[in-house]
């Protein structure tokens, strides 16, 4: 999960990472109110910021300077609602203006290529990091970090050291890496990144903005991580699904898709996505509608809710049961589905859409015969992977042409 801003900033803060103080609103009225109490601290100027979880805020006049209330509260209201890359901005995160004399980088995140963590540093850092990191990648150091060891004074020091960072900050610099690496290891994160790490006019290292992006599979150790999620934007069907435990990723086209382990779903999404485009509707190509991976002992009850939460997105035109047999085999994973049709049935959410099955694997002939015997409504049978990806993108583009005929 990534973090907005200010909740990075938080976590910054509980973990001794030196921060501005710091504000949300989400009106014009609250950040004329947060205004009034940090202009002082910010020598008469505050800096309003919009919270999207995308970069580049500045550049798309995101990040903006105010030296009164009544101008804090007119900014706030030109940011709050704009959109950034496709995110609006909800709230607005206001902070004392620094007094900014130098601009540094610095990130650690997990290096999953080199199996390791890796922490990146620079002296030049600011805005336009990317571009740095292309133009003039000797000026971004990259330093490995051994999970183990993790960062100690000395490996800061080497950080600080490969960065380049001037001498009168280098102590500072070393304590705030090692403070980072903190919320890193404390809060199971992925990513830490500061840009920019500041150096003010009056000599201090300050953290200005802060990224974030939590380990998920660490979430049963942090049960406060709850309480940062951003319901405003989570995807109602997302949100549906993860409380019934379901590994399910809203996308979206057109054909809804089920499967067993995150590698065969995957590759369904792309023989879906390859086979629809043959079917066009208004010119556009049926797709896969979400990534659902049900996983090895799927149950009945697991199959229900599956088709549940797909049959529940008003895009779905079709849905891929794409299932091979292993220690879980096509017999089951059979019967689980014809069980999943009655126990959809007795909550009134009867199957609305064709179904495409291909069972294949283990009992394989066994499962397909289960549901032949069952005769189903709206479900077909397909051996073959590409055939059934075929076949459903067929039925979602004949269904999607023409609704009224899908009942
Ligand atoms: N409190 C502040 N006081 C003065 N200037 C600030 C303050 N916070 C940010 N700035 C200036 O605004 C620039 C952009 O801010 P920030 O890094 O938060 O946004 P961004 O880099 O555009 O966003 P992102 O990191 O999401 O791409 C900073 O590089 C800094 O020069
Ligand atoms: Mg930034």
């Amino acid at each position: 999960m990534d973090l907005f801003e200010y909740q990075a900033r938080d976590l910054f803060a509980k973990h001794g990472v030196p921060v501005l103080d710091g504000a949300v609103a989400e009106t014009p009225a609250q950040a004329r109110a947060a205004a009034e109490r940090l202009l002082p601290a910010g020598g008469g100027r505050v800096v309003i910021k919009a919270q999207v979880k995308t970069g580049g805020r500045g550049k798309a006049g995101g990040v903006k300077l105010a030296s009164t209330a009544d101008e804090a509260e007119q900014v706030a209201s030109q940011i709050l609602g704009m959109d950034i890359k496709g995110h609006t901005v909800h709230r607005v995160m206001l902070a004392p203006a620094a007094a900014i004399e130098e601009e540094y980088y610095f990130s650690v995140l997990l290096d999953r290529a080199n199996r390791t963590y890796l922490a990146m540093a620079s002296r030049e850092g600011g805005m336009e990091i990317e571009q740095l990191a292309v133009e003039k990648p000797e000026a971004l150091a990259r330093v490995a970090v051994d999970a183990l060891e993790g960062i100690d004074e000395a490996k800061a020091r080497e950080i600080a050291e490969q960065g380049n960072f001037p001498a009168d900050v280098t102590d500072q610099v070393v304590a705030t890496v090692q403070k980072l690496w903190d919320v890193f290891v404390g809060e199971d994160a992925t990513l830490v990144e500061v840009n920019p790490l500041v150096k003010t006019a009056d000599g201090r290292v300050v953290a200005l903005d802060g990224k974030i992006t939590l380990d998920g599979n660490a979430d049963f150790r942090h049960p406060d991580h709850a309480a940062l999620e951003d319901e405003s934007s989570a995807d109602p069907l997302e949100a549906k699904a993860k409380a019934k435990g379901l590994n399910y990723v809203k996308l979206d086209g057109e054909v809804g898709i089920i499967g067993n382990g995150a590698g065969l779903v995957m590759s369904t999404l792309d023989v879906v996505a390859y086979a629809g485009e043959a079917h066009l509707v208004d010119g556009r190509g049926m797709k896969p509608a979400n990534f659902l991976d049900i996983g090895g002992g799927a149950s009945a009850e697991v199959m229900a809710n599956g088709l549940e939460i797909i049959l529940g997105d008003p895009s779905v035109k079709s849905v891929f049961v794409n299932v091979f047999g292993g220690i879980t085999a096509c017999d089951a994973v059979a019967n689980g589905i014809v069980q999943a049709f009655g126990l959809l049935q007795e909550r009134g959410d009867e199957i609305s859409h064709p179904l495409v099955v291909r069972l294949d694997g283990n009992n394989a002939e066994e499962g397909r015969r289960i549901l032949t015997e069952a005769n189903l409504p709206l479900l077909e049978q397909v051996d073959t992977m590409d055939g059934a990806a075929q076949r459903a993108a067929e039925l979602a583009a004949a269904t999607a042409a023409n609704p009224a005929a899908a009942k």
